[in-house]
């Protein structure tokens, strides 16, 4: 079990077992080990806690596209993405020098459906001969595609790379551990949980679709699970190199025969079970689009919940409560927005300009 890992040099054990840090971070998802390695260049002590094992949620079931362009992104999320997309190379790079995992983009190119009645996007329309090259498998019949500038990764590298980069950066991790509550304190916030109480300078929420109901006591935070389902189909590597996303579907292949397919976007509630007739029916529609590919009987299906809120925009800034902060809402682009997010959170918790203006990211805009 990986429950307590990473004590290091600067964390203070208290007079009553308490930790002491410079920041405590609830939730150990992209996010959350993200911000917690930002932190720790920048010399802080940290540490994050989760309710399960770090990367289990969210972050573990995304499709990692890396998905800049997508139509369906709120218009005021670009300027987040476009800086995350730069970021990208030197986060990946960072993370293989701290913890010797490599974490390849797996694709460096999509292509995106265009709606024939609105024309097509900020890409170049698809040639023939273009999808000749990088989709062969696709049956593209009677549909419009554009090229975008987009890469993809598998999040099941990021689970292997980041949790060690962010413990060989110094970083403590405490596993299995519930978030009880934060209270003020001199000079910052005690944090309870279900293990030692944590003397903390600062407080950050990244709990994702949880943060809403972590986040109690730090103010009202309107985040909600939004559940999607996925699968792996399986097709030759070579009939697919590019992620496609069309209505209702989207397809990321990982180079090596899987290509997973995603997603349901539905309001359940905390619900992460798996309904096999809802991703057949999924599956149908990819194969639709890439029929050489394969549905197996024993296909792998499983289901995340993404931090949903109600502008589709995520949550980056202070809570109410002094020494808090939030760092959650990504909805459908966590992965995308994990570097920049540790970077420009990392920049206001230390009072510095950040790269991309956060106001339209309050908290206090609900
Ligand atoms: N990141 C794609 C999705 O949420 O389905």
């Amino acid at each position: 079990m990986l429950e307590r890992r990473g004590l290091e040099r600067s964390t203070i054990e208290g007079m009553n077992g308490s930790i002491v840090v410079d920041a405590a971070i609830a939730g150990g998802g992209i996010i959350g080990l993200s911000l917690g390695l930002e932190l720790r260049r920048r010399g802080l002590s940290v540490v994050v806690i989760d309710r399960q094992q770090a990367m289990s949620s969210a972050s573990w079931a995304a499709g990692g596209m890396l998905a800049v362009h997508d139509p369906q992104n709120p218009p005021e999320l670009l300027p987040l993405s476009l800086r995350s997309w730069e970021l990208y190379p030197s986060y990946l790079e960072r993370l293989e020098a701290l913890s010797g995992k490599h974490v390849p983009l797996r694709t460096a190119r999509a292509m995106q459906y265009v709606d024939s009645a609105y024309g097509a996007g900020s890409g170049d329309v698809a040639a023939a001969a273009e999808i000749a090259e990088f989709a062969p498998g696709l049956d593209v019949t009677g549909h419009i595609f554009e090229w975008l500038d987009e890469g993809s990764l598998d999040p099941n590298d990021v689970r292997d790379a980041l949790p060690a980069a962010y413990l060989a950066a110094g970083g403590m991790l405490l596993e299995e551990t519930e978030m009880l509550g934060v209270e003020g304190a001199a000079n910052g916030v005690l944090v309870q949980t279900s293990r030692q109480p944590i003397s903390a300078g600062m407080f950050v929420n990244c709990c994702g679709a949880w943060a809403g109901e972590a986040g109690r006591g730090l103010g009202r935070l309107p985040v909600a699970p939004v559940k999607g389902q996925m699968a792996n189909l399986r097709c030759p590597p070579e009939r697919l190199r590019c992620v496609v996303r069309a209505p209702g579907i989207y397809l990321v292949p990982r180079g090596d025969g899987r290509v997973t397919i995603g997603a349901t976007i539905e309001h359940v509630g905390f619900d992460e079970t798996v309904q096999e007739p809802s991703v057949r029916k999924m599956a149908e529609a990819a194969l639709s689009l890439l029929p050489e590919a394969e549905a197996p009987p024993q296909m792998d299906m499983w289901a995340g919940l993404r931090p949903g809120t109600p502008d589709g925009l995520p949550i980056l800034g202070r809570a109410e409560k002094d020494h808090c902060w939030h760092a959650t809402g990504h909805y459908r682009d966590g992965i995308l927005l994990a570097p920049v997010t540790g970077r420009v959170m990392a920049q206001a918790m230390m009072g510095e300009t950040p790269d991309v203006p956060l106001e339209n990211f309050a908290a206090a805009r609900f």
